[in-house]
């Protein structure tokens, strides 16, 4: 009898002795990117993709469409996996304990995981070990933001989902007492947690890896510029900042990952406030859009130290091959053919990197990212943001 799952496209022994499988739940533009490194690394990436056809499933030949909610399907695709870990973080909690008591290796495992599908579970914990978050308090009505507002010195503030939200969606900026989105809020059916709205000078990123046997390394600090809760833009590392405040923001993020039990990446987005202090504002679990940069920019990128961490291998530098790196986001805008671009790019500047995403053009929606880096920090601004505009149609020449 063939026991092989209807699914997956390649058995063990049909593979070369000691090939690792690793099982990426999630098919997005962040399995797809890991599977330029698996393909080095001689790794069989499985990818438990949404559809025949999403970012991942074109790059990677083992990728069976299931439900990642579904218990069973997640089951059965581990079950032909070494080790399952993820492109996303929305696979339930439960379901990820239950593959656990299972034996399954689950990397980051589920109560690691947590911290970064709860922002308010995310925020006790940092508390509990004086990691620095900014104010803060889970509210359950419009009198209790009042109450919060008041502690904080006032309006405006944050509320955001404690689950669920992602590029801003689940964040609101709430003027005053009688702001409207204090209702939308509440009516999203998920918990709410207020918060200081921060004065920042710019936000950061810490991004570290974490194996099982508790090597870690920690990427150069960089800034990400946001635009409507999206992220737009990476520079690394971040310009001008003190030696000591990158020291302590590596640190932070090394605790972060050691207190948590995070195994692969850890990305942790920062504020930098103009009061001086340098606050948590959210995690994430897999490899983050602060850390595109790395794949050009560094000498191993996150996607390979994600990798090697999952694995338990030991992890590779993450240095900067130059002095300045630079990512920008390609964002659906008007030009709905993403290669059209491309020949003025590329003849325009050979040093440029372009990773599209294999995504159709939507409005505001990532479909790729371009990267430059150099030891100008204007001229490869210039260069990535010229790229980015041209591609999307934002500039034509
Ligand atoms: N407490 C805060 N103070 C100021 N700005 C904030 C605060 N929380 C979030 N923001 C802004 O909103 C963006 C999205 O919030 P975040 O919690 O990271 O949600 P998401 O999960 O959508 O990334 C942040 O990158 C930042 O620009
Ligand atoms: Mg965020």
């Amino acid at each position: 009898m063939d026991i092989r799952l209807p699914f997956v496209k390649f058995s063990r022994d049909e593979l070369p002795v000691g090939t690792p499988v690793v099982g990426m739940v999630g098919g997005g533009q962040l399995a797809r990117m890991t599977q330029e490194t698996a393909i080095a690394l001689g790794v069989q990436l499985r990818v438990l993709a949404e559809g025949p056809t999403v970012s991942a499933a074109q790059a990677v030949a083992d990728a069976p469409v299931g439900d990642y909610k579904d218990p069973e399907t997640v089951r059965r695709f581990a079950a032909e996996c070494d080790v399952v870990t993820f492109d996303h973080e929305h696979v339930p909690t439960d379901l990820l304990r239950a593959l656990e008591a299972e034996n399954v290796k689950v990397f980051p495992g589920p109560d690691a995981l947590v911290h970064a599908q709860d922002k308010a579970v995310m925020r006790s914990r940092l508390d509990s070990f004086d990691a620095p978050s900014p104010a803060h308090q889970v509210v359950e009505s419009a009198a209790e933001v009042a109450d919060f507002a008041k502690r904080v010195g006032g309006f405006p503030i944050i509320l955001k989902t404690t689950r669920g939200g992602y590029d801003g969606k689940g964040v609101w900026f709430i003027d005053g007492p009688d702001d409207a989105d204090i209702a939308v809020a509440f009516g999203s059916g998920v918990p709410i947690l207020a918060e200081e709205k921060v004065d920042f000078v710019r936000e950061l990123s810490a991004i570290v890896a974490r194996s099982p046997h508790g090597q870690a390394v920690a990427y150069p600090i960089v800034e990400s510029v946001q635009r409507d809760g999206i992220c737009v833009e990476v520079t690394a590392p971040a310009p001008g900042l003190a030696p000591e405040k990158a020291a302590q923001a590596q640190q932070t993020a090394l605790r972060i990952a050691g207190e948590l039990g995070v195994v692969g990446i850890l990305a942790v987005e920062m504020f930098e406030a103009r009061d001086g202090r340098l606050l948590v504002n959210e995690l994430a679990m897999r490899p983050h859009n602060t850390g595109h940069w790395s794949i050009d920019g560094a000498v191993t990128s996150q996607f390979e130290n994600h990798l090697r961490a999952v694995l338990d291998l030991p992890l590779g530098s993450p240095a900067a091959r130059a002095p300045y790196t630079v990512m920008v986001n390609v964002l659906g805008g008007d030009v709905e053919d993403m290669h059209r671009g491309l020949l003025h790019c590329l003849a325009r500047d050979p040093g440029l990197k372009v990773h599209f995403y294999g995504k159709s053009v939507k409005a505001g929606r990532k479909v790729g990212h371009v990267t430059a880096y150099g030891s100008s920090l204007e001229e490869t601004q210039e260069r990535a943001r010229h790229a980015a505009a041209y591609l999307t149609g934002t500039i034509d020449e």
